[in-house]
């Protein structure tokens, strides 16, 4: 199964990116967590990412895509994959096209951007796996620590407000135009075009979840 998550920042990709690679025995590859991890690691790239990521804007299709390419050559990636957070842009999703990579499902996850700021001031994340949960809307079993490790949650430097809505208009502007991409491709042609799915994004974690499983 190969699979891309489409959606806004906060829409919730990172959290169903949780049940579906389970259901699926699939690595998440999020180019967000490549990053973070860059950015912690100190790496030239971190460095030039973080400028980046703190202003809210996209790290280049150059970097990202090497990233990637480099990353579905590893031996998890045999059964499939799912992306969360790539393709972000129409020369990500053509790089993609371009180097024959087959993917059998686009899963649009849709929020409206007034949701999305509420939900991010609440956002906790375990920096280590990328788990994500929320203070109110889904929270850690023991306040503060992630439910696996136990290890403290922090909260994300790009959740404040400001760089939210920047990362929103980006959103609008660069990766939106995404979804007729996908539809439109995949109501051309069938066989080598992926299913498109249309997932509303508001509910509760497990309704959004049994919607994206059924539509799988
Ligand atoms: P990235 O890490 O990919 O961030 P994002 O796409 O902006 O998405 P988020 O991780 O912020 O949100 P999400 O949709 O995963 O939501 P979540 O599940 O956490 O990218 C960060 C940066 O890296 C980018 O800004 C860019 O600079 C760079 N970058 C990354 N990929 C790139 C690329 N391909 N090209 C160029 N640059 C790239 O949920 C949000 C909150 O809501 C959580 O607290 C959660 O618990 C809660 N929640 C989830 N579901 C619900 C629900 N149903 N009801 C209520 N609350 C909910």
């Amino acid at each position: 199964m190969r699979i891309i998550l489409l959606g806004a920042p906060g829409a919730g990709k990172g959290t169903q990116a949780q049940y579906i690679t389970e259901k699926f025995g699939i690595p998440q590859i999020s180019t967000g967590d490549m990053l973070r991890a860059a950015v912690k690691a100190g790496t030239p790239l971190g460095v030039e990412a973080k400028k980046v990521m703190d202003a809210g804007g996209l790290v280049s299709d150059e970097i990202i895509i090497g990233l990637v390419k480099e990353r579905i050559t590893e031996a998890d990636c045999a059964k499939g994959f799912l992306f969360d957070g790539f393709p972000r842009t129409i020369p990500q999703a053509d790089a993609l096209k371009t180097a024959g990579v087959k993917i059998d499902a686009v899963v649009e996850i849709d929020v409206d951007d007034a949701e999305i700021i509420k939900r991010m001031s609440g956002r906790r994340v375990h920096p280590g796996s990328g788990r994500t949960y929320h203070v109110i809307f889904n929270p850690p079993k023991v306040e503060g620590k992630d439910d696996v490790t136990g290890e403290d949650l922090v909260q994300r430097a790009d959740d404040q407000e400001e760089t939210v809505r920047q990362r929103l208009n980006v959103y609008h502007d660069q990766t939106k135009p995404l979804i007729d991409y996908y539809k439109g491709w995949s109501e051309q042609e069938t066989g080598s075009a992926p299913s498109y799915v249309y997932v509303a994004g508001v509910g509760s974690v497990e309704d959004i979840r049994d919607k994206v499983f059924s539509a799988l």
